[in-house]
Formats: C-alpha cells, sequence, structure tokens
C-alpha cells in the first residue's frame, strides 16, 4: 500500500469508528483469558480429528482456535453490551461452533443457535459448548421455522445465509434488496419482542470493499438499520432507529 493511502487509512471515518469501538470496549473490559481457561481445548482438538478439514476447505475458519474465537466473539459480546445487560434470550443465527452463544450463556443470557447441519465440526462444538440450536437453513423470500417463542436480540456474525450461489469467477449470487425486506420483516413480525433487536454483521468483500454497496446500504437504511462499520442494527418497531447500547 502506498504512503498516501496508508495515510489516508489511518485517518478515514472507519479508523475513527473502530477507535471509538476500543475506547468503548477499554471503559468495561473482560477477560477472553479467563473464559479460555473455561473451555476444554484438548477436547476441541480431538473433534477436529475426528472431523478433519474437507479438501480446499479455507483454514481460515479454523474453529479450534478456540483463543482466537473468544477474543473476536468478547468484542461482540462487549459491542452489544451483553457483558452488562440483565439476562437476554437471544437467537443467533448461523450460530457456526457456537462460541457467541457460549459467552451469551457465561454472562448470564439463554441462547439458541440456529445453523444448517452442513459442518459436522459444528455439531461437536455446539455439544462441547453446551450451545442448543436449531438445524435450519434460511432461504430468500421465505419465513423461517416457527419456533415458538420470541426474542430480545437475533444476531447473525459474518453472516453467509445470503449468498445464493458462485458465478463461474467465484463471485457470490446474493440476495436482492426484496429478500432483505422480506427477511427483516420476518424477524420483526415473528421473533422479536417489542424492545428487541436485530444485529447483523458482514464481512468485507472479496476486494476489501464494504459489504453495504450504495444500493445495500439505501435498503437497510430504508428498514431503519443504524449501520456502523460492518454492521447493520434494527430495531422491533420499524420506526425505530436503535442505538448500540444496552437492550
Ligand atoms: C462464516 S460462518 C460464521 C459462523 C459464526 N456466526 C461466527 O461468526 O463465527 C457462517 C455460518 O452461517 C451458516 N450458514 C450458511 N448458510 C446458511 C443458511 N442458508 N442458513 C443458515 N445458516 C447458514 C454456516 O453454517 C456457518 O455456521
Amino acid at each position: 500500500m502506498r504512503f498516501s493511502r496508508k495515510f489516508q487509512k489511518l485517518f478515514s471515518v472507519d479508523a475513527a469508528q473502530s477507535l471509538w469501538e476500543h475506547a468503548c470496549r477499554w471503559t468495561h473490559p473482560v477477560s477472553a483469558r479467563r473464559i479460555l481457561a473455561t473451555i476444554d481445548r484438548a477436547e476441541l482438538e480431538k473433534i477436529r480429528e475426528r472431523y478433519p478439514y474437507r479438501p480446499n476447505a479455507r483454514r481460515i475458519n479454523a474453529y479450534e482456535d478456540a483463543a482466537y474465537w473468544i477474543g473476536i466473539n468478547v468484542k461482540h459480546v462487549q459491542d452489544l453490551w451483553l457483558d452488562r445487560a440483565p439476562s437476554l434470550q437471544i437467537l443467533d443465527l448461523g450460530c457456526g461452533a457456537g462460541y457467541f452463544l457460549y459467552l451469551c450463556q457465561l454472562f448470564g443470557h439463554e441462547g439458541l443457535g440456529l445453523d444448517p447441519d452442513d459442518e459436522p465440526f459444528f455439531r461437536g462444538t455446539t455439544k462441547l459448548l453446551g450451545v442448543r440450536r436449531v438445524i435450519a437453513r434460511i432461504t430468500p423470500q421465505t419465513p423461517l421455522p416457527d419456533l415458538g417463542r420470541k426474542f430480545d436480540l437475533v444476531s447473525g456474525h459474518r453472516v453467509c445465509f445470503h449468498r445464493i450461489a458462485r458465478d463461474e469467477e467465484g463471485i457470490w449470487k446474493e440476495w436482492a434488496p426484496a429478500d432483505w425486506k422480506f427477511f427483516i420483516n420476518d424477524i420483526r413480525t415473528r421473533f422479536l419482542k417489542p424492545n428487541g433487536r436485530l444485529l447483523l454483521e458482514f464481512n468485507p468483500r472479496r476486494d476489501g470493499s464494504s459489504f453495504f454497496t450504495e444500493e445495500l446500504r439505501t435498503c437497510f437504511l430504508s428498514q431503519g438499520a443504524r449501520i456502523f462499520r460492518r454492521k447493520a442494527l434494527l430495531a422491533a418497531d420499524p420506526n425505530e432507529c436503535p442505538r448500540f447500547k444496552q437492550i
């Protein structure tokens, strides 16, 4: 990266927001080390041996690396004030290995995951971490299965369920704004309590740009989302633009 671009990045809006996030976390520290000590890492390694990487799998998703994933999820918990909130009911969409809900449960919340059972490794880790999950696949323009109750928080970190298929160049075909509107309305009307929140976090695109293209940013804003860096936060009430603070 050229110096001028590095310099620009250093003083970009994103850098300022990142600094703000760090400062907020610093005001209420959480010890990742103490949380890590509660996890049986030898057992995690055994689960990985039982379910080795599939050929061509990306090592970036080395979910047996508990130290790394606890560090990441401690930040998620701090950003959502879950280390300081009264007990909440949380539904985590695409819960993966279960680290986020494991932390939520440590902080006194009640968690339920939702994930397709594509990855046998996740079957092992969620069991080890004591994370309950519903096996289901989210598909566009289709209501989620009835879970018989509503939640204070519905979350999705490093969301993937909007990806439909890759084209010949490896670029994902993904949900259109109409699919997002359907999904957000389904979550709001069937899964959120009156003061509930929907939090979605997205990886950057392959070229490093934000998930929020102009079209998607407009779509999420039209639904009342507050967008902050890689995250969109929505309230149960479409007329409310929620803040990142205690639910
Ligand atoms: C990148 S992983 C993220 C896992 C976890 N949320 C995290 O932050 O570590 C994406 C997750 O979404 C799940 N997933 C992918 N497609 C899905 C779909 N259509 N419906 C529900 N979950 C899906 C995968 O099984 C996986 O657990």
